[in-house]
């Protein structure tokens, strides 16, 4: 049985069926001011044209070079693409040194592509013309498919000198000073598009894509006549148009502070981005872990949870030590659980605190905050989702998911649809599919969509 101090103490993490109407409201008022020309520049969901405007048909046909960068690894991928909506990919990871992430933006780009280079080397493709998909998962103000101008960095990424700049750019000029390949960048996307069009070669439904890893966002497919920001003649030919809705930043107009929680405000104060990207704080990897660590400081101080030991001070001092000790994947680990033998929570309480038998009341206690926490952020994650599913125009709508927490939380899935089933509207059928490595293949498609409508 759970303390019902215990509970009280996640109180604020539980969201109530009028604050989830409420956020929800909120939401889609700001997607509706990112869309339009004149209250843009206020909005906090910036819902940005990508200039992807066709969907994968599934015949698409050849080899691309594919770049993945903005999230906890950095990735080069060669994607065939093979006609009746297949592709393999081969793949390689590469780290990102963290003093690269808050580097001269210069390095990072050379260090992408040298990493390029060796890859091109290993595959015996030196002397290929090779087109390049560059997902640079970051919010980018497009003037086309090829360009795309940092708005500012997020999740950790602090690198000097490419806020502003064209990435695209950037990255041309890094492979053009080494000279040791025939690369040309054909397009630059977000991961949450690479996700929608990877999903959308398998799915001809697929309406939106959706990241919750280390960063949260998402992008739908929207007509062209809503998107004010999209160039003219973009209007002409197609009817829609794929927006990114960096809906990562919604809350910076204080509309979420209504349901904002002292540890979120605590994980704002010590972040990079201060004020900045708070529903992602809510809801992303880089930050659940650290969300549960506050929560636990808070249920030591407090005496609810390891009652019987006396080395709580110590357990406390752990935990103060580091803000990334309580790792987001724990989450998962602690939710997928049995019980009564918490064997994996059993571990984790041990590699963190030494403790050798945590009791089924703890490894109960933590279990519930964890719970709390996910909970939160997938119920906030589908309000967004069923915004935009609402918004499409299409009456069934599939929707791409990928990242670290909703691929491996056992849970989220389920959260997010109790959510959707309430707030969707009657008159849609949705479905949540997983995405295929939608950074890899996501690219490709964009590339090869490009060059097919040239
Ligand atoms: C951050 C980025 C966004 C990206 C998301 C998921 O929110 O700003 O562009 O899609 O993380 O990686």
């Amino acid at each position: 049985m759970l303390d019902a101090e215990v509970r009280e103490l996640m109180q604020p993490f539980v969201l109530s069926d009028y604050q989830v109407q409420e956020v929800y409201s909120r939401f889609c008022l700001e997607v509706a001011r990112g869309l339009k020309r004149s209250t843009h520049p206020q909005a906090n969901v910036k819902c940005f044209p990508t200039y992807v405007q066709d969907l994968p048909t599934g015949d698409e046909m050849g080899k691309y070079l594919a770049l993945d960068l903005g999230g906890t690894n950095f990735r080069v991928l060669l994607v065939s693409l093979k006609g009746h909506h297949d592709a393999t990919v081969d793949s390689q990871i590469y780290a990102v040194p963290k003093d690269l992430m808050v580097g001269p933006g210069v390095d990072l780009f050379d260090h992408i592509a040298g990493c390029l280079a060796k890859f091109v080397e290993k595959h015996d493709m030196k002397t290929a013309y090779l087109p390049l998909g560059f997902t640079f998962s970051f919010p980018c103000v497009q003037q086309g498919l090829k360009e795309g101008i940092l708005v500012r960095w997020t999740k950790g990424f602090d690198c000097a000198g490419v806020e502003g700049e064209d990435v695209g750019r950037m990255l041309h000029e890094a492979i053009q000073r080494r000279g040791d390949a025939d690369i040309a960048v054909v397009a630059i996307l977000n991961d949450t598009t690479g996700t929608l069009m990877s999903c959308a070669h398998r799915n001809a439904d697929c309406r939106v894509g959706v990241i919750v890893g280390t960063g949260c966002n998402a992008c739908y497919v929207e007509d062209v006549e809503n998107v004010d920001l999209l160039r003219a003649d973009f209007k002409k030919t197609k009817r829609s148009v794929i927006v990114n809705a960096e809906w990562g930043a919604f809350g910076e107009g204080g509309q979420l502070d209504f349901v904002r929680t002292e540890y979120d405000r605590e994980i704002d104060e010590k972040s990079l981005n201060r004020s900045e990207q708070l529903f992602e704080k809510m809801t992303a990897g880089m930050y659940l872990g650290n969300l549960v660590r506050l929560v636990l400081l808070r249920a030591l101080e407090r005496k609810l949870i390891f009652k019987q030991s006396s080395r709580r001070p110590e357990f406390a001092s752990v935990l103060q030590r580091n803000e990334e000790v309580f790792e987001t994947r724990y989450i998962s680990e602690i939710e997928d659980d049995s019980f009564p033998e918490f064997a994996s929570t059993r571990k984790i309480v041990k590699n963190l605190f030494g403790l050798e038998k945590a009791s089924v009341e703890d490894c109960q206690t933590l279990r519930y905050i964890c719970e709390c926490v996910a909970k939160r952020a997938a119920t906030l994650v589908a309000i967004g989702v069923s915004g935009l599913v609402n918004r499409t125009s299409n009456r069934r709508v599939i929707v791409g998911m990928d990242g670290s927490v909703y691929r491996y939380h056992p849970k989220f899935d389920a959260y997010m649809r109790q959510t959707l089933q309430k707030l969707v509207k009657a008159d849609k059928e949705w479905d949540i599919m997983l995405s295929e490595d939608g950074s890899g293949r996501g690219a490709a498609l964009v590339a090869a969509v490009a060059s097919k409508t040239k």
